[in-house]
């Protein structure tokens, strides 16, 4: 969602900031703008509906001179995508200039209060009343724009990542966050801001991540302050990321998506190594050793997670019941939050999460840690707010997820939960050496493995060509391959634009059966497993019914293949790790569909990566 870049310091902002806002660009925006307090110590504004590069080419004949200086990409929320919506926004008087990622929930009452006073307003945004408030609180007391927007803020009811700029004051920036993302990069003698760092990584690797009602005041040849709403001080440790470049640009490949996919079995390597011993035996996820009793005594999990997370979920929960032995419940983190939910101290929530920021399980973490529980989290970006709300955790180690569809992140997590069944398992005695041996050991195979399927990627974009057409997709699965199902459905959906729904395979009679006609396409997967038979039953349903099955079989698989109208081969695994190799394919055929129907692959239509409001 909204992406916030700043700079102050000595070179230009503009070029820092658009390239700021195009390593952002993954998050999903409709608009973009930028704001700089140029030579002659004006405060301009230029904003534009579309891409950055629109803004570039809306700002070729401007003045985008100056030091100092605000951008923002908007995810709409309040009001249309359109320049007038568009971040930053000025006050009345033009002195002052917000970006906002957010949501103010109370600017309605605000707004009336204000248009009371006589202001008036050029957007139908939240954003807009929240710089005029400023403003208003600023020339009414005669006051410091840090002060103001102490006092604003405790006004405020909602989320906000901030950035102020005063035109007055043209020294520094204030920017401030609740429950948003904000990270400020500390250089020589510059400063920096942004929703995540990958805008900052190429200028320093020291960085601070605001906590929740903390303000940073970013101010030219002085160190960086950080107070409360409050103005109490409030200490804040440097962090060093590490963050190659080279993970945030396309490496050649056409879209990040493609890049990501292909990039699994080195992410895979990644996410074990140090967690697997050289001999291939034993797996340790030390927060599961170093909280062992704490998780062996729960009387249940509960998985809070949204979106392919909570696919990942899905494995995670089959998984550990069958290892562990464990309850395991999944939960939308959307819905766990508001549905005051029965959970107490012998209870543990994993939160499963790419970004670390989703709002919904974020609020779940929260509000489950306030009833006692004890949670762990699964996160992908370092120092996000998820791994920060929780008590442990794992990181699955796969690196910047650009392309807006999540691939890599999702085996990643599935992997991280396999080793964390394994892990418990074994602490708990719940299965066998032997079973122990062979998924630890085949689990290194998965690298591998996935390379396997990713060498078919030719054949796969040659028979996606032929399923542009279609208007809608079942994907079917059952045990470990019904998320899967679940997670191609929606691959397909979020990028191509095809209706396309995922069910367990033995569901189909009880409803989706009826849509099935020689239009409609079924994936089916259908590996050798203990319901190998099963879906073979299922496929006749589909055949008698005139369907056309795209089914993953194992190799060699004989029966199948003389039903199905395709057939993509998949090598062997124990089905404990099919779900690894069974989604490559499926993420394949949703890209290159959405390519050959010519969709934004990276940035579809109304997606956002980081969903920071709920
Ligand atoms: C789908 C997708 C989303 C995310 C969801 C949760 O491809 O990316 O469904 O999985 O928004 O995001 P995280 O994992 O960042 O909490």
């Amino acid at each position: 969602m909204c992406g916030i870049v700043g700079y102050i310091g000595h070179r230009e902002a503009y070029p820092i900031l658009i390239k700021g806002l195009k390593r952002l660009e993954y998050r999903g925006y409709d608009s973009a703008g930028v704001a700089l307090i140029g030579e002659d110590r004006q405060l301009n504004v230029y904003k534009a509906k579309g891409k950055v590069s629109d803004l570039e080419a809306f700002v070729s004949q401007k003045d985008v001179s100056g030091n100092v200086g605000i951008a923002h990409t908007r995810w709409a929320t309040h009001g249309e995508p359109c320049a007038a919506n568009a971040h930053p926004h000025y006050s009345s008087s033009q002195r002052l200039a917000l970006i906002h990622n957010g949501i103010i929930e109370n600017y309605a009452v605000l707004k009336e209060k204000l248009q009371a006073k006589g202001y008036t307003f050029r957007s139908s945004t939240d954003t807009e009343v929240l710089v005029q408030l400023i403003e208003y609180i600023q020339t009414v007391d005669n006051i410091d724009l840090l002060t103001a927007v102490q006092l604003a803020l405790r006004e405020v009811i909602g989320a906000y990542a901030i950035a102020v700029m005063d035109r007055d004051n043209p020294d520094e920036i204030v920017a401030a966050r609740k429950s948003s993302p904000l990270v400020v990069g500390i250089g020589q003698d510059e400063f920096f801001l942004a929703s995540d760092a990958t805008p900052i990584v190429e200028y320093t690797d020291k960085v601070v991540y605001l906590e929740d009602e903390e303000i940073a005041v970013i101010r030219r040849g002085a160190p960086l302050k950080v107070v409360n709403l409050n103005n109490v001080e409030c200490p804040h440790e440097i962090k060093t990321v590490s963050m190659n470049l080279g993970q945030l640009e396309k490496g050649g490949y056409p879209h990040f998506m493609l890049k990501e996919i292909f990039e699994q079995p080195d992410c895979i390597y990644d996410c074990m190594r140090g967690r697997i011993n050289v001999e291939g035996t034993n797996v340790v996820l030390s927060a599961v050793i170093d909280y062992k009793e704490r998780l062996l005594a729960a009387n249940r999990f509960i998985i809070v997670a949204c979106g392919t997370s909570w696919h990942a979920a899905l494995i995670g929960k089959h998984l550990i019941e069958s290892f562990c032995r464990i309850p395991v419940v999944v939960e939308y983190a959307s819905e766990f939050r508001y549905q005051d939910p029965v959970i107490g101290s012998n209870d543990v929530v994993i939160a499963i999460s790419q970004s670390g920021e989703t709002a919904d399980t974020l609020a779940a973490v929260e509000l489950a840690k306030s009833r006692g529980a004890f949670i762990y989290g699964i996160c992908n970006a370092i120092g996000s707010s998820i791994p920060r709300a929780t008590h442990t955790g794992s990181y699955i180690h796969v690196g910047p997820e650009i392309g807006v569809a999540s691939t890599k992140a999702f085996t990643g997590q599935v992997t991280v939960l396999t080793m964390l069944a394994l892990t418990l398992a074994r602490e708990k005695r719940t299965i066998d050496d032997a079973f122990y041996l062979s998924v630890v050991q085949e689990l290194e195979q998965i690298p591998e493995k996935m390379k396997e399927v990713l060498k078919q990627n030719d054949r796969i974009a040659e028979l996606s060509k032929i399923f542009t057409y279609a208007h809608n997709f079942i994907y079917l699965g059952r045990g470990y391959s019904y998320p899967v199902a679940l997670e191609g459905a929606l691959k397909l959906k979020e990028i191509s634009y095809i209706h396309a729904e995922g069910y367990p395979a033995a569901e189909m009679k009880h409803g989706p059966i009826a849509l099935v006609d020689a239009e409609m396409p079924v994936v089916v997967i259908a590996t050798q497993n203990g319901l190998y038979e099963k879906v073979l039953s299922n496929i006749q349903e589909i055949k008698a019914r005139k369907g056309r099955v795209i089914a993953l079989v194992n190799k060699g698989d004989t029966v199948i293949s003389r039903l199905a109208d395709t057939c993509i081969e998949l090598p062997e695994t124990l089905e404990c790790l099919e779900p690894l190799i069974a989604t490559v394919p499926l993420q394949l055929m949703a890209y290159h569909i959405a390519v050959c129907k010519g969709m934004d692959v990276d940035q579809p239509r109304n997606l956002a990566k980081s969903v920071t409001v709920e």
